[in-house]
């Protein structure tokens, strides 16, 4: 399996934040800090992580809530309007900018909310240049609406710090019946199903997302042994993939529950 890179550069290994002073998961290394990122990130060593994966606040006006096993867990995702919630956002993807490698990638996961707006801001931060997909993650849970298309899919939007960066291509099962059975190049749609209300995987934090989803994004964005930062971690479903994978990573969230909830997932 060649791991496509721009440059022999884009593919060394370096050892990524420091000190090992998290939970160990086999070969790996997690972090898990509590603050809001726009405090932790800048009291971190600049370029060091290979891949940042955020998956923020969508921006839809409410508090988000989850109830399992009687503890009622939520946190706010109200900006009062979308300019303001770019505007929050605007200094925290800067802060990412600062801490990733000159060969790093980031990829923020949003939604038809606030996507156009988020993709014009990553296009100031990083560059128009340093675009690099569109990803479409298609699921298929929830609603219908008998006025609309119904809305079965979320946007990933990736970008690199730099010219090179590293990126090797997952392969997913291949769906047309001359190649049954054999695996194809995964394309810009991923079609990964959400995470049910009963399934296992499933651990209390609203918005949580699936493990799969996560292990097939930090495997063809972070190489082996290199370093995932998530700052919005929620659960930690980024870290848990990064460890499952033998990557480091670090995880950040200004709820103590999520921190708390993430340490205990990556034990
Ligand atoms: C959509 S959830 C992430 C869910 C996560 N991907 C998972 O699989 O569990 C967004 C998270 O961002 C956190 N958050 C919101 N504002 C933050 C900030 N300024 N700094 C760090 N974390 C923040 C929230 O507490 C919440 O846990």
């Amino acid at each position: 399996m060649a791991a496509a890179a721009r440059t022999p550069r884009a593919r060394r290994r370096t050892a990524g934040v420091g000190a090992r002073t998290g939970s160990g998961c086999g070969d790996a290394t997690v972090r898990v800090l509590h603050g809001d990122c726009l405090d932790v990130l800048p009291r971190l060593e600049p370029r060091q992580f290979h891949f940042c994966c955020i998956d923020p606040p969508f921006n839809t006006g409410s508090a988000k809530r989850s109830v399992r096993s009687g503890a009622a867990l939520a946190y706010s995702d109200s900006f009062g309007g979308l300019d303001a919630y770019i505007e929050w956002l605007r200094p925290r993807l800067q802060a990412i900018h600062r801490v990733l490698r000159d060969d790093g990638t980031v990829l923020v996961h949003c939604d038809w909310r606030a996507s156009h707006r988020i993709r014009v801001l990553l296009d100031e931060v990083f560059g128009e240049r340093r675009f690099l997909n569109h990803l479409v993650w298609r699921y298929g849970l929830g609603g219908s609406s008998p006025r609309m298309f119904a809305r079965k899919h979320d946007d990933l939007l990736w970008y690199a710090k730099g010219d090179a960066w590293w990126f090797d291509a997952p392969r997913v099962p291949a769906t047309s019946q001359r190649l049954k059975g054999q695996t194809k190049k995964a394309t810009d749609v991923l079609e990964v199903p959400s995470i049910n209300n009963m399934a296992k995987e499933r651990v209390g934090w609203p918005t949580q997302k699936p493990l799969a989803l996560l292990e097939l994004l930090v495997g063809a964005c972070c190489p082996p042994g290199g370093t995932v930062l998530d700052c919005f971690c929620g659960s930690g479903t980024a870290l848990v993939a990064a460890a499952r994978l033998g990557r480091m990573a670090v995880g950040v969230d200004q709820d103590a529950r999520a921190v708390a909830l993430t340490r205990r997932r990556v034990r």
